[in-house]
């Protein structure tokens, strides 16, 4: 008999159901919330709301992607954390009730472990070499991960304040590129000329990242050069831009090819949002290949906060016998390895 894992993803701002039968994602269906662009950030009241107003719609949607009733769910998965805590109350709530009224098992899931695990959804015939050093970042994350096995994670670092993907949206603000403007600015730059303009990069000791310095010398220097020349954001975008860029995969891969030399691991894997990245992804591929390894990273459509991941990620905790009870909560700062063996 198939497998039929259904999943739900609440943690942040998008609203997002997937289903995954025998380690297939045969449906990923995400409603990004809109209301958020106005405040140029998630507004974490107006996400709750988005949630309870979206869930159940998404979750129907998944299931007539896949062709399959409520009735051939095996097992239900849900973003357990991290994330906003309101927000996860809705996804584990709606989870737990679907889990009760159709008498599956629940099963909670860490949403960073699951950015990762989309690698393993989107691989050949679902097998990557072991062991791999994993770039995971996103707006809320940033960590470098060394992945050992599908349930085997061990963090080296972490952004100490801002993540990469808010490094990318808080700049592109200042350029006046809208919200969430990582791919704004990545599309600009692409058309920007790199060694016009150099932004600082952190020294943080470590396997961290700090992306804080940036954000103050950005403001800095357009706030000089505004004042004289008022059009200077608008005449030099695309170098800026370029300049933004080059700065962050700079610091981020920095760090990535440490990691490398360091654990003496060739292949590389990109997870989470920032993945989308051009630039980061074009030069985390050039950097695998000059350790002799290969360069994973998920299709774009799991590679954002999607149900795709949080159904395969419940997929391969349902394969080693984990579930969880139906009085588990959100845990808005839930740690690594607490929901399986680390
Ligand atoms: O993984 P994700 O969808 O959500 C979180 O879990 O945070 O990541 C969203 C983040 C946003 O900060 C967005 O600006 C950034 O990923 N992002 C990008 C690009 N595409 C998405 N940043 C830089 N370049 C891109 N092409
Ligand atoms: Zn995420």
């Amino acid at each position: 008999m198939p497998k039929v894992v259904l999943g739900i993803e609440s943690s942040c701002d998008d609203t997002s159901a997937g289903v995954v039968m025998d380690g297939k994602v045969l449906a990923n269906v995400t409603r990004a919330q809109l209301e958020h662009r106005e405040y140029g950030g998630v507004v974490p009241e107006l996400a709750s709301r988005a949630h309870m107003r979206l869930i159940t719609r998404v979750t129907e949607a998944a299931l007539q992607e896949a062709g399959l009733g409520f009735a051939q769910v095996d097992a239900i998965a849900c973003t357990q954390g991290p994330g906003l805590p309101g927000a996860l109350m809705v996804g584990v709530a709606y989870a737990k009730g679907l889990a009760l009224a159709l008498q599956k098992p629940l099963i909670g899931v860490h949403h960073m472990e699951a950015h990762i695990h989309a690698l393993w959804a989107s691989a050949p015939d679902h097998s990557l070499p072991l062991p791999f050093i994993c770039l995971l970042v996103s707006g809320g994350h940033t960590y470098l991960v060394k992945v050992e096995g599908p349930l085997h994670f061990r963090i080296l670092g972490q952004t100490l304040d801002d993540a990469a993907g808010e490094a990318f949206d808080k700049t592109a603000k200042m350029l006046g590129l809208g919200y969430p403007g990582g791919p704004i600015l990545d599309k600009w730059a692409e058309k920007g000329r790199t060694g016009i303009f150099s932004f600082s990069r952190a020294r943080v000791p470590g396997y961290n990242f700090s992306f804080s310095g940036l954000k103050t010398s950005v403001l800095y220097f357009l706030e000089e050069q505004t004042r004289r020349n008022p059009q200077f954001i608008q005449e030099n975008l695309a170098d800026l831009c370029a300049a933004v860029r080059e700065a962050i995969v700079d610091m981020l891969l920095d760090k990535t090819e440490c990691a490398l030399e360091q654990e003496g691991i060739s292949n590389l894997a990109l997870a989470g949002g920032v993945a989308a990245n051009a630039l980061l992804r074009r030069r985390a591929a050039a950097l695998a290949e000059r350790f002799g390894g290969q360069l994973f990273v998920p299709p774009l459509s799991l590679c954002t906060d999607n149900g795709g991941m949080i159904a395969y990620s419940g997929y391969l905790r349902m394969q080693a016998g984990f579930f969880s009870s139906l009085d588990i909560s959100p845990e808005p700062s839930l740690a690594w390895g607490l929901l399986g063996p680390s």
